[in-house]
């Protein structure tokens, strides 16, 4: 039988690795501007033109070559990144594979021009990755890469090109992922003529950003900074009330490395929890540190994957991660300086723990049982501070940096949504009996609701029952407040489920918790005793999140003091 397997030759070989490695535009801009940044250049410029299909050039003041590297480097599997497999494990460069400069040069009409600094510089031609030239070139220290004609030889790679705008922006994000990934060098790109982006060298991390991101953005974003087990993450995220449902960027590295990774991010948004709007997607960027052993980097020929030897560990970390960020974000909320976090420390000491039983909720809102109820370990001395309700709906009072204002509805919200979501996955809510069951009609709809939300229902303390036709009877209901109508929370939240209303949370649980928590919250409008107000700052103040209600508003405002100086001309 004659010999049928042959080893390809290298061309062949190369256009191969091209289809792995140089996909578009954007991955030669991506190879190009990471042999830069590897070389040590501080100062990377790229041009395109027609999006990179005609003309992507990238010049560097890096390390440069000498000839024989030049050429070498043009031949697959050349690097002088890494000398073993051994190297391969914590490799520090973003290339390793040797892969880059051969690939594009197969499917172009190539040009490098480099110079290391010794003797005279290099000049190649290479065309379908046939070396054509070799000469002598002039010119500084670094190199420049010239592509020209990309895919000019594989015409169906070259059908799959996107519109001209559509490859330029992707080639953009290639450059803006380098930028914030090496704040101390110095990159501009070039657009048909016209700069698109130009960061100065040494920036630091947050300076970097606000340059590639935009000051507007940059300004909503607050620091990460975690360490523990195997992971060590900093970085920044967006504050829960300044995230929208368009427009987020997110940026991951690990050990400097930027890599897609959908599941860390949702990860992240798991942290925000409850601080955020359903539909609303946070801007994030996070620097994971994790000894090389824990990562591998070569999964993916672009490498634009990693993989983690402990996945759910790195996620569970992310996690942690911003919601630590948030929780610290908590305490350093402008309403008097420290005092939230001061008022947050004294009331979990009045009482240990953000969640607490409906049982105590209902008392805290009961009438006082007798006058002599002050001097109770609730009774902290922040909030002995006269509290004003205005409008029936707000909560004044002074704090030692300005004038603090609590939207009672979204405070009781955010108290009762903590509350319920442990009674869902703990123990049920202490239920009252009613000496005379409430009788309500509810629609087909809502009676799907009530039927496929059951368990939650009881566990906050309702106890229903169908009672033929479209009748349901309530022998049970949990009792949020004084003043609270059960008949009408139930019959709004059957609603909310049966429409959907609440839709966008990711976990069912969670849904349920903030329908109920908006519907048994005391409404605007509704007078406060002195000692309930107190109470409800005392618990909101131990939630986990206390600027925030569940739909990502804000139950908190504050008037600083040096406003009001302002604008009485005291300063
Ligand atoms: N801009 C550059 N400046 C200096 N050396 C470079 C540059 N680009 C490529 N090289 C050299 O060429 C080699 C091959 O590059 P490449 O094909 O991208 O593989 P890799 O980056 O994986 O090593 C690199 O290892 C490096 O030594
Ligand atoms: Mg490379």
């Amino acid at each position: 039988m004659p010999r049928r397997i042959a080893i390809l030759p290298d061309a062949v070989a190369d256009q191969i690795a091209a289809g792995e490695v140089v996909e578009r535009p954007a991955s030669v801009v991506k190879e190009l501007v990471e042999n830069a940044l590897d070389a040590g250049a501080t100062h990377v410029r790229v041009e395109l033109e027609h999006g990179g299909k005609t003309l992507i050039q990238v010049s560097d003041d890096g390390t440069g070559m000498g000839r024989e590297d030049a050429v070498l480097a043009l031949d697959r599997h050349a690097t002088s990144k890494v000398r073993s497999a051994g190297d391969l494990v914590g490799v520090v460069t973003f290339g390793f594979r040797g892969e880059a400069l051969p690939a594009i040069a197969s499917v172009s009409r190539f040009a490098l021009s480099t110079h290391d600094g010794e003797g005279t510089g290099t000049e190649l031609g290479v065309s379908g990755g046939r070396l054509e030239r070799v000469a002598d070139a002039v010119r500084q220290r670094g190199t420049t890469v010239t592509v020209r004609s990309l895919f000019f030889n594989t015409p169906a790679r070259r059908k799959f090109l996107r519109s001209v705008g559509s490859e330029t922006r992707a080639a953009h994000e290639a450059v803006a992922t380098l930028a914030l990934a090496h704040p101390e060098a110095g990159l501009e790109l070039h657009v048909d003529g016209t700069c698109r982006l130009a960061v100065p060298a040494d920036q630091t991390a947050d300076e970097r950003i606000a340059a590639v991101w935009g000051r507007e953005l940059a300004a909503t974003l607050v620091p990460v900074r975690y360490a523990a087990g195997a992971f060590r993450i900093t970085g920044v995220i967006q504050r829960p009330g300044d995230a929208r449902p368009t427009g987020r960027r997110t940026q991951l590295f690990v050990n400097g490395r930027p890599f897609r990774d959908a599941f860390l991010v949702r990860a992240a948004e798991a942290g925000y929890r409850s601080a955020i709007h359903p539909g609303d997607r946070p801007s994030l960027l996070l620097r994971l540190e994790v000894s090389p052993g824990e990562v591998d980097v070569n999964v993916h020929p672009a490498k634009l994957e990693v993989r983690f030897r402990d996945r759910i560990g790195a996620e569970r970390a992310v996690e942690e991660a911003v919601r630590d960020a948030l929780s610290a974000l908590v305490s350093a909320v402008p309403i008097g300086g420290g005092a939230v976090g001061q008022w947050g420390r004294g009331a979990e000491a009045a009482a240990p723990g953000s969640m607490l039983p409906p049982g105590a909720m209902a008392d805290l809102f009961a009438p006082a049982q007798s006058d002599g109820d002050t001097g109770s370990a609730t009774e902290q001395p922040a909030f002995a501070a006269p509290l004003l309700q205005v409008f029936d709906t707000y909560i004044l009072y002074e704090a030692p940096e300005g004038i603090v204002i609590v939207d009672q509805h979204s405070a009781h919200e955010r108290v009762l949504y903590e509350a319920v979501m442990s009674q869902l996955v703990g123990s049920d809510a202490p239920a009252q009996r009613l000496l005379l069951p409430l009788t309500l009609e509810l629609t087909d709809e809502e009676l799907d609701a009530v039927e496929s939300h059951g368990e939650a229902i009881r566990r906050v303390g309702f106890e229903a029952e169908p009672f033929g036709g479209r009748t349901v009877v309530l022998h049970a209901v949990p009792a949020p407040h004084p003043r609270f109508d059960a008949g009408r929370c139930f019959r709004e939240m059957v609603a909310d489920l049966a429409r959907g209303r609440f839709g966008g949370w990711a976990n069912r649980l969670e849904r349920f918790a903030a329908t109920y928590a908006c519907r048994a919250a005391v409404k605007a409008g509704e007078r406060l005793e002195p000692r309930e107000m107190r109470e409800l700052l005392l618990r909101l103040f131990a939630t986990d999140l206390p600027p925030h209600d569940v739909h990502g508003r804000s139950t908190i405002v504050q008037l600083p003091r040096e406003e009001l100086e302002r604008r009485f001309g005291r300063r």
